[in-house]
């Protein structure tokens, strides 16, 4: 074991938080968990966690309180009216590692600190292969001694754990990360479709981007249309992956930020929109580099019928 034994308090066992909770017990530490959902409960006591009956019964007896939720609501709702901060004991440390606005981070933050708590936000990258499989990053706001603190835990459910700043600064690198993504996956996606009008073939454009300056996470690991790059969800129907809905979330925190701030983002507005356009509609299941479909819908001209240039010399067929 990585540090101590510890006991903690862990919320919302879903998608990410069930697994994350499994990978702190097999660290041996004792993790009481609850959930809204009684299934989940279930899975995660077959996983070695302890089912509690309540939010607030999982972290009377806790050294550190975990919370793996939907969104900020969620979070300051059990902090504040669900009694969690009541009910701890004073000086336990508070880990958000959901991803939320970063006004209502600093709000938990300062709710924790009045309450006499201490307090971290540490989002995550990685998805739920990265939370089953341990290897997860995670982006952390809050002071070194509470970082240092939670660091043997977040390494029992990561690969690297980064300490940005002060309160809400996790927060805001995860929301900045994702502004850069979403926007690159719009800017891949739209050169492939020009590409296409332009006779251009798939692997001839990612054979020259991926070595040349338009090289991005969004080209050589996402690659939005299959062939390039085999293990990308585009090879199978767009089957997430990273879930458009979740992009069009993020891209909603990080417009939010962005207009509160007054920074002139047009490219991540726009992202933000589009993607929550996707993401009500074709893309509600489906991987986020899926949008490349949509943009080649709202194409007005028709693609050619066949190539226009040989790939090998570059003259025209
Ligand atoms: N799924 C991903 O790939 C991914 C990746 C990175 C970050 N995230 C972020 O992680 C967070 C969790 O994502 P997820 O996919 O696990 O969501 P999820 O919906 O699967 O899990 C959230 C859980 O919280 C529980 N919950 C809600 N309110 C509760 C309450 N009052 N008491 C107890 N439990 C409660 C729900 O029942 C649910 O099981 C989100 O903020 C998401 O944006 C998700």
């Amino acid at each position: 074991m990585n540090g101590p034994s510890r006991t903690i308090g862990f919320i919302g066992l879903g998608h990410m938080g069930g697994p994350m909770a499994a990978n702190l017990v097999k660290a041996g530490h004792r993790v009481l968990g609850f959930d809204l959902v009684p299934e989940l409960l279930a899975t995660a006591t077959g996983n070695g966690v302890e089912a509690a009956g309540s939010a607030t019964a999982a972290v009377t007896a806790a050294d550190v309180v975990l919370t793996m939720l939907p969104a900020g609501r969620h979070v300051l709702g059990l902090y504040q009216d669900g009694g969690l901060l009541a009910a701890a004991r004073p000086g336990t440390l508070f880990v958000d590692c959901s991803t939320i606005d970063v006004a209502d981070a600093r709000t938990a933050h300062d709710a924790a600190v009045a309450a006499g708590m201490r307090a971290l936000d540490a989002p995550v990258s990685g998805g739920v292969p990265g939370a089953e499989a341990a290897t997860l990053t995670f982006m952390a706001g809050g002071a070194p001694a509470e970082f240092a603190e939670a660091e043997p835990l977040l390494a029992a459910m990561g690969r690297k754990a980064v300490h940005c700043g002060g309160a809400g600064a996790g927060q805001a690198a995860k929301i900045c990360n994702n502004m850069i993504l979403g926007v690159s996956m719009i800017a891949v996606s739209e050169a492939f479709v020009l590409g296409e009008r332009l006779g251009l073939s798939h692997q001839a454009l990612f054979d020259v981007a991926s070595t040349a300056s338009g090289q991005c996470w969004a080209l050589t690991v996402n690659c939005p249309v299959p062939g390039p790059v085999p293990t990308s969800p585009a090879n199978r129907d767009y089957t997430p992956g990273f879930a458009a809905p979740l992009m069009a979330k993020d891209l909603g925190l990080a417009a939010n930020a962005v207009r509160e701030h007054g920074v002139p983002a047009q490219l991540g507005l726009a992202a933000a929109q589009l993607y929550a356009d996707y993401a009500a509609g074709a893309g509600a299941r489906q991987d986020f580099s899926g949008i490349v479909r949509t943009l080649r819908d709202a194409a007005t001209a028709p693609p050619p019928a066949e190539p226009t240039s040989d790939p090998k010399d570059g003259t025209a067929a």
